[in-house]
Parts: C-alpha cells; structure tokens; sequence
C-alpha cells in the first residue's frame, strides 16, 4: 500500500453515521474517497458528502456516493483533503491541484478539517512549494505585473497542451515563486485584499488534525489550537 492510500483510508476511520462530509481533491484524496465509497457499500455507512472540485465529483458520483452541493447542506461535519504543504504550526499551502476556491469555501463551513499527507509535505516553513493564486481572467495582467514588481515570482499556470488553465470557475492560477514565507498572516491578507484576486491558497488556522504517512504507518498530529 502507498503513503497516500494508507492516509486516505485512516482519514475515514473519522467519518461517522449521520455526517455531512467534504471530499476533498487531488491524488491522496483520490483514495480517502474509494474508501469513503466502500465503507458506504460495504459497512452500510449513512452519510452525505459534498465536493470540493468537479473531478471530485465525478469520481464520487462514479462509485455511488451520495452527494449534495455546498449550498443545498445546512452546514459540513468533516472535510478531508490534502495538501501540499503544511508547516510546524499546522499552517498549509494547498491548490496544487487549481481546485484550491472551492476546498476553501468547503473548509470554510466545516466544523473539522482533516489533512492527509505522506511525509514530504511536512516543512519547517511554508513558501519552498509555489504559492497558487486563483485570479479572474479579466485584469489578470495587471495583477501579474504587481507580482511582478513585488518580487513574488509570479508564473501563470498552464495546462499540459500549453494554454492558460482554467480552474472549476473558469479563472487563471497564478504561482508565486516565493522559496520562503515567513509571515502567512500577513501575505494573505494582502493578496486577498488585493482587487481581482479571488483566493491564494494559504489555509491557516483550519486544520484540525493531520494524518502523516511513513513507511511504518500513519501518525495522527492534532493541532493544538483546537
Ligand atoms: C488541490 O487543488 C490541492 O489543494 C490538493 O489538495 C493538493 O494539491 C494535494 O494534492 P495531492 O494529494 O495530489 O498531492
């Protein structure tokens, strides 16, 4: 079994009857959904699972999950995504996967946030993996060039046939190349005051526990804060 297969099926040993569960996005939610799926079938599992990108909705609905969108739920038990990287301080950086506005709407209404991760996520401090940056494609410019003139870094993402990729919302990601941020706080309250940003990919002061893969088993880190 690999470290994100392990993390994702610790990760829903947290799920119980009656909850209302985000599914997160990207490779190591990819399994914590198949065992969503199969504690659904298999364990007669009563839940309702909302989604935090298109992708994951159509491989949730692929295996009979059952869903309802984040508007039609009063609110969200649990959400369980990954996240590419997280600090000492449980402070983290997701969007790798462009999927980052709507795991943050999700996370946003959710009483517990679970990440899981294999261990090379884990950092000292955040900055060293490209901070993304959702931006409406009109003005897009204007925000590249203060990037730019800032000394963030900025490169616009873009897919594997080489166009601009579009996120869920059919917005621009833009990557800062920032090697370091000392001060998480500070930087997203910058960028999302910042006029045509629509959300960075900071999550801080979210997650409540973290599930860590190694080779000799998952470690559950719970953050102290909460
Ligand atoms: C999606 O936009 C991201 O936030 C993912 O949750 C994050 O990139 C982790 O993805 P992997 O589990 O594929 O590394």
């Amino acid at each position: 079994m690999n470290l994100k297969q392990m993390v994702g099926i610790e990760s829903a040993k947290f799920i119980q009857d009656g909850m209302i569960v985000g599914l997160g996005t990207g490779s190591t939610a990819y399994y914590m959904v198949e065992e969503v799926a199969r504690r659904i079938h298999e364990e007669g599992l009563n839940i309702t699972c909302v989604t935090t990108s298109n992708a994951t909705e159509i491989h949730a609905r692929s295996l009979g999950i059952p869903l309802s969108t984040i508007d039609e739920v009063s609110h969200v038990d649990l959400t369980i995504d990954g996240a590419d990287e997280i600090s000492k301080d449980f402070q983290g950086i997701k969007g790798g996967g462009a999927a980052l506005l709507y795991e943050k709407i999700v996370a946003h209404y959710s009483k517990e946030v679970i990440w899981i991760v294999d261990s090379s996520k884990m950092v000292e401090t955040l900055g060293a993996f490209p901070l993304p940056v959702e931006v409406i494609r009109f003005g897009s410019q204007q925000v590249f060039k203060i990037f730019q003139e800032k000394g963030y870094n900025p490169v616009i993402r873009k897919n594997s046939d080489g166009e601009y990729l579009r996120t869920d919302s059919n917005n621009l990601i833009i990557d800062l190349h920032l090697e370091s941020i000392p001060n998480p706080e500070q930087l997203a309250d910058e960028l999302i005051h910042m006029v045509g940003v629509v959300e960075h990919g900071l999550f801080l002061n979210m997650v409540k526990h973290v599930i860590v893969g190694y080779e000799k088993g998952p470690i559950i880190l719970d953050n102290p804060k909460f």
